[in-house]
């Protein structure tokens, strides 16, 4: 029989459970670079314009979608039709690959908050992270463990293990609730304390200025609505599962709103924090925040940071605050993502929750470990991040609207869901964006990156063509095949014995 389904105990553990999903790696690491590389201050534009037509009614999509017909990805998209499973399982896959390297950047952080307290890569942050510690080779597909980097990642787990076997609001709902405060004030502090940083304002200065011409430029548009995906966590299953342990009357409109701009907020907040601290740098080696090489991504947290770390005052300090802040946002995500593969697992195997939960970590601990503790752990690590959100996200979005949509024909059912439970009405511009403009739009977007990386590649001028193909393309067939095989199997629950609440 199908076990009771379980529940948030209330509305502000939920709150606090999505926002402790949306903020995470993305909104440190990625949001500042990626706005600074698409047009500064102007990008805010195309962000927005994401946010609002895409992110938002996409995460309220996906809020109706769990609440009413409460279920794991998988059960839901079947409740929809039978023939419509196979989404929730892509969903599901995508969530896998992004879990196996999602913790490996975690481990890299819980290690930096150690090497902070001594400021152990000494004047060379660039050799240290990708020498000293990682030990990173030439791209190719290398088995040797990197030990410095495969021992956090096995506390790691362990860890989310003894979140994740207690029920939802016995385990990840608790953690948010401590998590995100926690996470909020810390991060808070740091970004105060930069702000106060000779030079701060010069970086800001760099980063807000417009650069109004990227406006014409599709490649950003692009970047804005990846980013949004990524950062909501729309789209994957997640606000999916979370919703289904909504009590029967829950107000998740405004929720959803709340948990949103919170993102966005938290978002803004990093690019200032970021910034700051990079005028600052740029201040002390007397060049412009331009001529800095490395503001992006990976670079940025473990090399850049670090450096500046060195010759701050107070430096250890804000390296265990900054490290701390990556590694509580990250792990509140990790928790997220890892209870849409155990939700769908335990539902479709009638699993107890420690079995589903053991299985799962299982094997995520065997793909976090083989493919990305390695010496070539950093690059495959950014070719298959690449890959699984720019295209796996993108490929469960369209598929989700279009199934609702056009196939099953829900929208208008789910719009007066929302709004029977909600003290806020979405009114018709929701079905307008779900309908229209988002298949259309994400279409777009996902055409032009499968062509680019088909034609072109992923940064072909740092990965040779069959690294590429083997970690990007093979990240893409490996998602379609545990898609493909997880839908074949038998339900060990009587999923179709459903009524929508
Ligand atoms: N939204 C998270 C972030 O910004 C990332 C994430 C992606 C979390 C997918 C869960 C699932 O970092
Ligand atoms: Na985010």
């Amino acid at each position: 029989a199908a076990p009771a389904r379980e529940q948030f105990s209330g509305q502000y553990g939920f709150l606090m459970s999505a926002i402790g999903s949306a903020v995470g790696l993305g909104n440190i690491w990625r949001f500042p670079g990626v706005a600074y590389t698409n047009g500064g201050g102007a990008f805010l534009i195309p962000y927005l314009v994401a946010l609002l037509t895409a992110g938002i009614p996409i995460l309220m999509l996906d809020y109706a979608l769990g609440h009413r017909y409460r279920g794991s990805a998988p059960a839901v998209f079947r409740r929809l039709g039978k023939k419509f499973e196979f989404v929730g399982w892509l969903q599901v896959a995508v969530c896998v690959v992004i879990m196996s390297y999602y913790v490996v950047v975690l481990a890299w952080a819980a290690s930096y908050v150690g090497f902070s307290t001594t400021v152990a890569w000494g004047d060379d942050p660039a050799g240290f992270f990708t020498g000293e510690y990682l030990n990173v080779s030439d791209p190719a597909f290398t088995l040797q463990l990197d030990w410095a980097v495969f021992w956090p990642v096995v506390v790691l787990w362990v860890l989310v293990f003894a979140v994740m076997a207690g029920r939802v609001s016995r385990g990840l709902e608790l953690v948010n609730k401590f998590a995100i405060p926690a996470l909020l004030l810390m991060f808070l502090t740091l970004v105060v304390r930069a702000l106060f940083l000779p030079g701060a304002l010069e970086g800001l200065n760099a980063f807000f200025t417009p650069d109004w011409a990227a406006l014409a430029n599709p490649a950003v548009w692009v970047a804005a609505y990846t980013q949004i995906f990524f950062s909501l966590s729309v789209a994957f299953g997640i606000m999916l599962t979370y919703s289904s342990y909504l009590k029967a009357r829950s107000n998740m409109v405004p929720t959803g709103l709340v948990a949103a701009f919170a993102n966005s907020s938290f978002e803004l907040l990093a690019g200032f924090g970021v910034f700051a601290t990079l005028g600052y740098m740029a201040h002390t080696q007397g060049v412009a925040v331009a001529d800095l090489d490395s503001i992006a991504g990976v670079t940025l947290s473990f090399i850049t940071f670090p450096q500046v770390i060195g010759t701050m005052p107070g430096g250890p300090l804000f390296g265990i605050m900054f490290f701390g802040s990556l590694l509580l946002a990250g792990f509140t995500s990790l928790v997220s993502i890892l209870e849409v593969i155990v939700a769908a697992v335990r539902e479709k195997f009638a699993l107890s929750r420690p079995a589903a939960v053991g299985l799962v970590i299982g094997a995520g601990a065997i793909g976090s470990v083989v493919l990305f503790s390695t010496t070539n752990g950093l690059n495959a690590l950014d070719i298959v991040d690449a890959f699984a959100n720019n295209i796996g996200i993108l490929t469960g979005a369209v598929l989700e609207c279009i199934v609702v949509v056009f196939l099953a024909r829900k929208l208008r059912e789910l719009q007066l869901h929302l709004n029977q439970v909600s003290t806020l009405r979405l009114g018709d511009w929701w079905r307008w964006a779900v309908g229209i403009l988002n298949p259309i739009v994400l279409l777009y977007v996902l055409v032009v990156t499968v062509f680019r990386y088909a034609t072109v590649g992923y940064d072909p001028a740092s990965y040779p063509a069959s690294f590429n193909a083997l970690f990007g393309w093979g990240t893409v067939v490996f998602i379609l095949a545990v898609a493909a095989v997880a839908t074949a199997m038998t339900w060990r629950t009587p999923v179709d014995r459903f009524t929508p609440v």
